[in-house]
């Protein structure tokens, strides 16, 4: 395998709108972002990955972008962007952005213009198509709910969108615009970004028959991920884009990629792999629902880690996925994951440490660090998140009441990660000086970094350690490129595993039962290496109790 700069690094993800306001406007900024680099630089990580920052309408937090080569105005301007990349470099840290160009905002000029001339060039941009007999061309639902079709006004004509209407889906079937895209990929590398997250790109290839398929719920529709499962070719469009850009920079790319055919992971990252890895999402589809949210499936144990476990040894034949346990669009991973006796510091840190050392490229979201959990939601009114809102109607129709439509929502929805950073137990976490564009988590009193700071002990200080550890020169190669190998997986609520390398053999192992488990060593302890609680060992055997959690090195 030919090493990359990249293998042995450490991301991290901000959500620029909530991570740290420097202005008092209640909106998170670069000026905040610059303003915390030596906090990201102690805590140990490489990379930094960035929510978008581009300009946009917010109708999808900035997931709807109506012009590439500015930055929102809210988050501040190009020289502070220029800033934060020099400080950042200053700091030997990498930025990547958000590459969002399955679809852009509605207020983009290319589809303004489009508008103005529905037959002409820019219509070419998007997917305008008739209708049939006065409906949509055909039946797709999108993925924030209702038609992916929406009418073009004016015309019997009707434009794509698999997210929301004021996202237009961008058409990759022309070469202009493909070009577009890559000449911007392209200023942004020059520019001195080190890669990107590549947002929804498995959507980029439709059918372009656009035929109707069988309906999968009450509304005749069908989800429009069944068509990006149903279609081939989306190979020519991802070679290209990685030839004409990434390529080029030696960039470092994790796409968000889901619905990956049967066989096709090499092709995604594999040696010559159209990216340098995607997310591992495997463990957070556990809870997809057959219809949204309001059916989500509970997550046991030993699905979560026999999941994991598969995963680990799937890519491992074929490359390096990117581990997180939660981001922008998922709850937090402590409330999701671990049951209720263990959402304590403890649990936090054993699900950290389990997460952070598996082979792969560990992504920590921004708070996951301190142990953000959950936010208590009152009503369906403090929710901000489009998609949240879509799944409180899905389940209202499906016969939920106002209270039952609510504790899903509050279970499932992307705003319990996109609460405020919780930095001190000042007025609304420390976040802002004024009101936050969404409220702050009532926890923050207790969970919060300057607190944390202070405890030895504290989850922050323990994330410290732990990134050192797989960063320390005696063992980064072997949390980088040892073999991932599973251990005591018919242990009742053990998660444990072996990283292997030519003379090293690491067991990292915890204990997420309520009762104590007892475990027979394969070979003698060389070394404790980070745990949350000194455990009970001999040379053979390993005491594990609730919640605790142990990297040890052994004999090889
Ligand atoms: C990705 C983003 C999500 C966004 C969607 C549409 O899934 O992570 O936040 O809503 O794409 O751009
Ligand atoms: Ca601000």
């Amino acid at each position: 395998m030919t090493k990359k700069w990249w293998h042995d690094k450490v991301a991290y993800q901000i959500y620029p709108k909530s991570f740290c306001d420097s202005n008092g406007d209640g909106i998170g900024d670069l000026r905040g972002i610059i303003s915390k680099l030596d906090y990201l630089k102690e805590l140990g990580v490489d990379i930094i990955w960035l929510s978008p920052i581009y300009k946009s309408p917010f109708v999808d937090q900035g997931y709807d972008i109506s012009d590439y080569y500015a930055i929102a105005e809210e988050f501040g301007t190009m020289e502070e962007f220029d800033e934060l990349l020099a400080e950042a470099k200053k700091r030997d840290l990498h930025i990547i952005m958000d590459l969002v160009i399955n679809h852009c905002s509605s207020e983009h000029e290319w589809f303004q213009k489009a508008l103005a001339d529905p037959y002409g060039e820019y219509a070419d941009y998007f997917y305008f198509r008739p209708g049939k007999e006065g409906n949509a061309p055909n039946n797709l639902r999108s993925y924030f709910g209702g038609s992916c079709w929406e009418p073009v006004p004016g015309t019997d004509l009707y434009y794509l969108h698999m997210f929301a209407r004021e996202q237009p889906d961008l058409n990759w079937e022309n070469p202009k615009l493909r070009q577009k895209l890559y000449d911007m990929v392209n200023w942004w590398l020059q520019k001195g970004l080190s890669g990107f997250r590549i947002d929804a790109i498995i959507n980029i290839k439709k059918d372009l028959d656009f035929p109707d398929l069988p309906a999968d719920g009450a509304d005749s529709m069908a989800s429009c991920w069944r068509m990006v499962e149903s279609v081939d070719g989306i190979d020519a469009f991802l070679t290209e884009l990685r030839d004409e850009t990434f390529r080029k920079h030696d960039a470092f790319t994790v796409g968000e990629v889901f619905n990956i055919k049967e066989g096709e992971l090499p092709c995604f990252i594999g040696e010559d792999g159209y990216f340098s890895t995607i997310f591992d999402f495997s463990a957070h589809s556990l809870s997809d629902g057959k219809h949204g949210w309001y059916d989500a499936v509970p997550i046991t144990f030993e699905k979560w880690r026999d999941t994991i476990i598969q995963s680990q040894l799937d890519v491992q034949k074929v490359g390096f996925e990117a581990n997180i346990i939660e981001n922008h669009d998922e709850p937090r991973g402590v409330s999701r994951f671990l049951p209720p006796y263990d959402q304590t510091p403890a649990g936090t840190k054993m699900l950290g440490t389990i997460s952070l050392l598996l082979r792969g490229i560990p992504f920590i979201y921004q708070g996951q660090e301190i142990g953000m959990q959950n936010a208590k939601w009152n009503s369906i009114e403090e929710f901000n998140d489009i998609s949240t809102i879509d799944q409180y109607h899905v389940a209202r129709a499906a016969g939920l009441s106002d209270t039952e439509a609510l504790e899903v929502c509050s279970s499932m929805s992307r705003d319990n990660a996109r609460t405020p950073m919780q930095w001190s137990d000042a007025p609304q976490a420390g976040f802002t000086t004024g009101t936050p564009w969404l409220k702050v988590n009532e926890n923050y009193h207790t969970i919060n970094v300057a607190s944390q700071e202070n405890e030895p002990d504290s989850v922050l200080n323990y994330y410290r350690s732990l990134i050192a550890l797989r960063k320390s020169p005696e063992y980064r190669d072997v949390f980088t490129y040892g073999t991932f190998r599973p251990a005591y997986e018919k242990t009742e609520s053990v998660m444990a595993y072996y990283r292997i390398s030519e003379d090293k053999r690491m067991l990292v192992a915890g204990n997420f039962g309520e009762k104590t488990a007892v475990l027979h060593l394969e070979k003698p302890v060389k070394k404790l290496l980070l745990t949350n609680e000194t455990p009970e060992y001999t040379a053979d055997q390993l005491t594990l109790k609730n919640c605790q959690v142990v990297v040890l090195e052994l004999e090889s």
